[in-house]
């Protein structure tokens, strides 16, 4: 058989093209952040009150959650490349109309238009992403969704600080209205991507799921033993989904599916109460607090976070396979706390209170070089251990922990989890830092603690499993803090097996007429075994960590 080669079977380009869509989730964390200081900005608007800034700064979050919500059934119905491509065009919409706003009120709702997209894409790229990736870069590819986030808020950020030197409204009217470029690429892009061989599999289009599975896998050899494992592996899974009851919303808070679905939300939900967003959002309130004046001197101390946060997210991406998730998230939050605690511990230590011209209170370090050097470098860090840890993380392990009949609706649960708690502390934390200042901190780091412990009790390890076989993993009596990666999964005996048989037909078939023994073997008559059996149906001796009962998949 022909073997063809072609960019749009790459699962590497692929998951990054897709990442785009993070790349709009980044533009939209940062999109106010240098606009909202320029003169251009505060007249063009009325000088908005704190609480209306407060909420034009919401608005979009606010969006975002609801498109979150929205794209769990979107992404059933419609499929995930067209959900993706949804949000483009609502980005698009949203960028233009906040690019011409004339008022605080197209402003708004600009902002959450774009929220909206932001949404569905920020809920279904990993999705996407971790359904046409095979499973031992699976990490690697969903981090790229993490990567692209931290990139579209580092651009934002420089994009604006650039254009806030121009004299005219074009000061805040280009950072809005280029956003519209990666809008359009993001479009255009996915318009020629694949359909998830998941997805369409579920949908019972069949040899289009194996044409695609083919293409991702094998250069398009649907003979491939590991093309033909995983369709095997895949049209078990949809098969037994089948089974069971119509799919609706009440099945994710009934066992045994909620344990899951609570999982993934507090996940997402304990990734913001890390605190990472004080530091995106607010950090030159950190940096005040750390004695640092000067608009100059703060934006290059903010600027080296922004990039601290894209570099650092660069080892997560090459080696989350191998690290596997459990280990990262509680090496992260240990340090998280560690460096939240310090930052408290020092501006309690060291710091003062300041009363202002208008009678507000600060906290701030002040003539104490190394303190405030400290504080900087523990907020440094503090960045990276999130950037190499649960930032990627976060959107890594919802997306693989769900059967394909709730993946859609419980991934848009969890990401709805994490707007939701954005949203809130976006503007629980500015009061908050009036009011019990440096104490803020502890709050933060307290929930690391209580993220670690969490983590350890309760968080599987997914590392090295295939969608499909996390039923078993889940439904297992395991503790969580005994699971491990699993060095050799159903797939990859399957993959032997079908490679064994493959070798033998071949050779049995040359010895009896010469016959080409590359014909099509379609996996639906196929004669690979379910997953965890032999060709006889038989369970193989060797001992894996988590027992298969062929053919009796635990429901759910
Ligand atoms: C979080 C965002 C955060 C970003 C920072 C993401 O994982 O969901 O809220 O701003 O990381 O890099």
């Amino acid at each position: 058989m022909a073997k063809k080669y072609s960019l749009l079977s790459n699962v590497y380009f692929l998951g990054a093209f897709a990442t785009i869509g993070g790349m709009l989730f980044g533009f939209d964390i940062s999109s106010m952040s240098g606009v909202v200081g320029t003169e251009r900005y505060q007249n063009y608007f009325n000088h908005p009150s704190s609480s209306l800034q407060g909420g034009i700064v919401a608005a979009m979050a606010a969006g975002s959650f609801f498109g979150a919500l929205l794209a769990g059934p979107l992404g059933d119905n419609i499929s995930r490349k067209r959900t993706i491509m949804l949000a483009a065009s609502i980005w698009i919409v949203g960028s233009i109309i906040q690019c011409a706003s004339v008022n605080v009120g197209m402003l708004v709702v600009g902002r959450v238009i774009n929220g909206v997209a932001v949404g569905l894409a920020s809920m279904m790229v990993p999705i996407y992403q971790a359904e046409i990736a095979p499973k031992n870069i699976r990490g690697r590819i969903v981090s790229l969704q993490q990567w692209a986030i931290t990139w579209g808020i580092l651009i934002q950020y420089f994009i604006q600080y650039g254009c806030s030197f121009i004299d005219s409204n074009a000061a805040f009217r280009i950072p809005w209205g280029i956003q519209v470029v990666p809008g359009m690429i993001l479009l255009v892009g996915t318009f020629f991507f694949p359909y998830s061989p998941r997805w369409l599999a579920d949908k019972g289009r069949w040899d289009e799921a194996l044409e695609v599975l083919a293409n991702l896998r094998a250069n398009g050899d649907k003979n491939d033993p590991a093309v033909q494992a995983e369709y095997k592996e895949i049209e078990d899974a949809v098969n037994f989904d089948r089974t069971l009851a119509a799919r609706s919303y009440l099945e994710l808070f009934r066992r045994p599916a909620v344990r899951r679905v609570f999982l993934g939300m507090s996940l997402q939900s304990w990734s913001q109460l890390t605190g990472m967003n004080v530091a995106m959002y607010y950090i030159v309130f950190i940096f005040q607090g750390a004695g640092i004046k000067g608009q100059n001197a703060t934006l290059q101390a903010s600027s080296i976070q922004y990039v601290l946060n894209v570099l650092m997210t660069i080892p997560a991406i090459l080696f989350i396979d191998r690290w596997g998730r459990r280990p990262v998230l509680l090496i992260g939050s240990t340090f998280m706390a560690l460096w939240l605690f310090l930052i408290g511990g020092l501006m309690g230590r060291f710091g003062s209170p300041i009363i202002s011209d208008n009678q507000t209170t600060t906290w701030a370090i002040q003539g104490n070089d190394p303190a405030s050097h400290a504080v900087i470098a523990c907020s440094y860090l503090f960045v990276c251990s999130f950037a190499i840890s649960w930032g990627p993380v976060s959107w890594t392990y919802p997306a693989e922990i769900y059967p394909m009949r709730i993946r859609s609706k419980a991934v848009s649960l969890s990401t709805a989890s994490n707007w939701a708690f954005n949203f809130a502390l976006a503007y629980a934390v500015p009061p908050l830092l009036e009011s019990i200042q440096y104490r803020t901190y502890f709050i933060f780091a307290a929930f690391c603690v209580a993220m670690t412990v969490h983590v350890f009790f309760m968080f599987p390890e997914t590392k090295g499993r295939t969608l499909e076989e996390m039923d078993e993993l889940f439904n297992s009596d395991i503790p969580a803090w005994k699971t491990h990666s699993q060095p050799v999964s159903h797939l990859d005996r399957d993959i032997e097996e079908l490679k064994l048989n493959q070798e033998h037909s071949r050779h049995s078939q040359l010895d009896n007429n010469g016959k080409n023994p590359d014909d099509l073997v379609h996996p639906h008559d196929s004669t690979v075994p379910p997953h965890g059996t032999d060709n006889m149906g038989q369970v193989p001796d060797e001992k894996t960590e988590v027992e298969h009962v062929p053919g009796e998949k635990t429901e759910f």
